[in-house]
């Protein structure tokens, strides 16, 4: 008999209540036009997966400025017109239950200047291995340009009916570039403090958006030599929490470690769980774990032992929108196989597909 007592939970985060703790964590579709606007294709995707029972939908990633778009599709929040379309998409999700949520994005380094049609830039003038073009190194003016983007950002997507924000410090972009010694060689204080970037960040959103709950997700080891590692993020990781964040979101990898950041599946599953539970010991507020995840029972499992408050559950859901529902009624799932197709952006394709769900 399936025990799923726990992932049915509910769970109070600052002013929202997520009615379970399975949580589709943010998917970069490339679903978007090229100038950022929702798609019929990505409210069907999103309206699919709202409808199969999950309880917080992290939409996006959506990018705060057009020089930190990772793929040329891509959502993006640079500017007011983009906030009504928002808002029907979020209402969408809204109506099947679950909390609508969001994830601001920076690339930094990690995307092209073909593709944002501006210098790609970075804390330090160090290319990414994988995209292989030299950055620009920020300079103060334009630190706080970028800043001003998250928080301008955060204040449009709460106007659109955003119920929780996620700034995206995970995987080497901009904002995990800052926080890792991997690629911030500076030295000046945004070198000398690795965390100073994203705290500062986190301050002035949560200045600007009131109770609703900002969630920051970060790469606990980066699994690249000189990046970082447990030991470090467990060092700052209540620094976030001091600066503001109601919520951590452990993933892993950046694109040096791409394998970390969509596990393959013989990593085994629950691979990073030892992450999410060094982040928990290290702070008082509610964890969301990530990786390999593939059955609500697996799920409830580590809610029950106290590894993480959260379960993120991905390319499952991805090829099954249905899977919490069907999980719960005991109802055949179409399972994710772990071809990689749905990393488009690996194997050369425009935007993602899969399989297992031809319908996407
Ligand atoms: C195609 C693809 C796109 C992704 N896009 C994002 C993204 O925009 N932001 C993010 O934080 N994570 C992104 N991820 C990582 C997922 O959120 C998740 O952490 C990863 O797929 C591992 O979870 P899973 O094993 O349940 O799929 C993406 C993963 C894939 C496969």
């Amino acid at each position: 008999m399936m025990n799923i007592n726990k992932v049915i939970e509910p769970i109070e985060i600052s002013n929202i209540v997520i009615p379970n703790r399975i949580v589709f964590p943010a998917f970069q579709t490339n679903f978007a036009t090229p100038d950022g606007f929702v798609t019929e294709r990505l409210t069907r995707m999103y309206e699919k997966i709202s409808k199969g029972g999950s309880g917080l939908i992290i939409t996006g990633c959506i990018a705060v400025s057009d020089d930190g778009v990772p793929n040329t599709n891509c959502l993006r929040i640079t500017k007011d017109e983009h906030i009504g379309p928002l808002s029907e998409f979020f209402s969408s999700i809204k109506q099947h239950g679950a909390v609508p949520a969001v994830q601001l994005i920076h690339a930094g380094r990690q995307t092209l200047s073909v593709m944002t049609g501006h210098p790609i830039v970075a804390p330090s003038p160090i290319p990414c291995p994988v995209m292989n073009e030299t950055p620009k190194e920020l300079d103060e003016a334009r630190i706080k340009r970028i800043q001003d983007d998250f928080v301008n950002a955060a204040v449009r997507v709460k106007k659109a009916g955003a119920e929780l924000i996620e700034l995206h410090g995970a995987f080497g972009y901009l904002i995990g570039a800052f926080l890792s010694p991997y690629s911030n060689k500076r030295a000046d204080k945004y070198g000398k403090d690795k965390t100073l970037f994203f705290t500062e960040i986190i301050e002035r959103v949560k200045k600007n958006v009131g109770n609703t709950p900002v969630c920051c997700r970060i790469s606990a080891d980066e699994f690249v030599e000189g990046g970082l590692t447990l030991n470090e993020t467990r060092e700052f990781a209540p620094k976030l929490v001091k600066a503001g964040a109601d919520v951590i979101s452990v993933a892993a990898g950046t694109y040096a470690s791409m394998n970390h950041m969509a596990p393959s599946e013989d990593m085994g599953e629950g691979v990073h769980m030892n992450l999410a539970e060094g982040i928990r010991s290290v702070v008082d507020v509610p964890v969301i774990c990530v990786g390999n995840i593939r059955t609500l029972e697996y799920a409830n499992r580590i809610i029950a032992e106290n590894k993480a408050d959260l379960v993120a559950i991905g390319r499952p859901q991805l090829a099954d929108p249905d899977f919490f529902n069907k999980s719960i009624n005991k109802q055949q799932i179409s399972e994710c196989n772990y071809c990689g197709t749905c990393l488009f952006f690996t194997i050369g394709a425009d935007s993602i597909a899969c399989p297992q769900n031809p319908e996407l």
